[in-house]
């Protein structure tokens, strides 16, 4: 600091990716919250370009037919992590897109290289227009949407706790059915051509199997405070 002037809080830009039921959605909410800094979930995206492709009768086994309606639907993200929102032309679908049908055609649909780049200029604008900087949730923000991003965290846990922790979320939900379901969806998500699930070289693994969501909060918000600090 020079002459003792206040410094200014640049914006902070933090991505957090890893497969389903790592507790990134939770963790990411918040460590924004926390931080007082913007929140996207990319997944819920992902999930809304699926809803509509669904909904409007797109053959999802033709990767060239969602690759044409790819830039159609208008995807509006909230990005209060205190109240995320999302909307597909106008409507409010974030409770259609967590059914079974959109979780189990999403990993087709996120394949597109059409459906990517349009997500990904989205996932990019909002990031940068950020003010305080952005928590971004997701599979490929440290690789490919963010890799600038001044804070990479890569959450795992073992199969069976994803599991657990997923059938907790969808109430009567049978555990091992949900357990190969999830292998399912990080198999297709890790192996697909196109932006993979994958950590990036620079980024924190945080195993969080044996933790409590507390202390994931607590440890990514303390990597956030030293990043912040060393700006
Ligand atoms: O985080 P989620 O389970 O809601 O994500 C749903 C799907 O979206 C996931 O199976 C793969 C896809 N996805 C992606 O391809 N890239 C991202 N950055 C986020 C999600």
């Amino acid at each position: 600091m020079e002459n003792g002037a206040a410094r200014t809080a640049q914006p902070v830009i933090v991505a957090i990716d890893g497969p389903a039921g790592t507790g990134k959605s939770s963790t990411s909410k918040a460590v924004a919250a926390q931080l007082g800094l913007s929140y996207l979930d990319t997944g819920a995206q992902y999930r809304a370009i699926t809803w509509w492709m669904v909904n409007n009768g797109i053959d999802l086994d033709d990767p060239s037919a969602i690759a044409a309606m790819a830039g159609k639907p208008e995807i509006i993200s909230g990005t209060d992590p205190a109240e995320p929102t999302i909307a597909v032309d106008g409507l409010d679908v974030s409770g259609p897109i967590r059914t079974q049908e959109v979780s189990s055609k999403v990993s087709a649909v996120s394949a597109v290289p059409e459906v990517r780049t349009r997500i990904t200029e989205l996932q990019r604008s909002l990031a940068t227009s950020a003010e305080k900087g952005i928590v971004v949730e997701g599979r490929d923000i440290g690789t490919t949407v963010l890799p600038d991003a001044d804070l990479k965290i890569f959450l795992t846990a073992s199969p069976e706790a994803r599991a657990a922790r997923r059938s907790g979320e969808l109430k009567g939900s049978d555990v091992n059915a949900t357990r190969e379901a999830l292998i399912k969806r990080d198999a297709a998500d890790s192996s697909r051509k196109a932006s993979p699930l994958a950590k990036a070289d620079d980024a924190v693994e945080v195993d969080t199997t044996e933790l409590t969501l507390a202390q994931v909060i607590e440890c990514v918000v303390t990597l956030v405070e030293e990043k912040r600090a060393a700006k």
